[in-house]
């Protein structure tokens, strides 16, 4: 990367990426801007075979609409005994358009019985500015459990224990869970890249 650039263009609409984003950036005196701040939508497929895949499509669409450096991430939680699924289908688990709880339920189906509850969510980051590209990959291990604890959090979070906790992402405050998550550490990578 040349210099530092001043406004980065998050592909996503979602307020807790965003938020999580902001108070990263703020000190770095780098304004972040989203596809809220954007009149037209545009809705990029997530069509690619793995996370690295969706997230630069994302990052490269948007870049071209807009011409901001653009960063994108795409998560899967990655469980070892299903060899490796959900993965990059994770939103789309339990079939087309599925709630939280429906994929949920679904995994607690696959895994029952199963000895081996290990598994990880890992999340690729991709950044595009001009014609370079970069990846940021951030992995939390941790256990499937065999029934939802928690409220907080989305996703697969109650049923989810990252190593050498006891409570489940749900059951952890959202500061807690950003410490350690797998996209908190890939947003840690990208800032410790743009401090270079
Ligand atoms: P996305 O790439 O952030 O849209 O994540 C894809 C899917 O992975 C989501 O629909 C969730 O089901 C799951 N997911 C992503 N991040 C998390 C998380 O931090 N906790 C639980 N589930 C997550």
């Amino acid at each position: 990367m040349k210099n530092r650039p001043k406004i980065i263009f998050l592909a996503s609409g979602n307020p807790h990426k965003i938020e999580e984003l902001r108070q990263v950036l703020t000190p770095l005196n780098i304004e972040l801007k989203s596809t809220m701040d954007v009149d037209e939508p545009l809705d990029v497929v997530e069509d690619q075979p793995d996370l690295q895949g969706n997230a630069l499509k994302k990052a490269k669409a948007w870049h071209d609409k807009t011409g901001l450096p653009s960063i994108s991430d795409d998560t899967g939680l990655e469980v070892d005994a299903l060899g490796g699924e959900p993965g990059v289908y994770s939103a789309r688990y339990a079939g087309d358009n599925p709630t939280y709880e429906d994929n949920v339920n679904k995994l607690l189906a696959e895994m029952k019985g199963k000895p081996n509850r290990s598994a990880q969510f890992r999340t690729v980051i991709a950044f595009v500015d001009g014609s370079d590209q970069y990846f940021f990959e951030g992995i939390c291990r941790g256990i499937i459990i065999n029934e939802k604890r928690g409220e907080k959090g989305f996703g697969y979070d109650p049923v989810f224990v990252p190593e050498r906790y006891e409570k489940t992402f749900a059951e952890l405050s959202s500061e807690e869970k950003n410490k350690i998550s797998h996209r908190g550490r890939a947003v840690q990578k990208f800032i410790e890249f743009l401090k270079k």
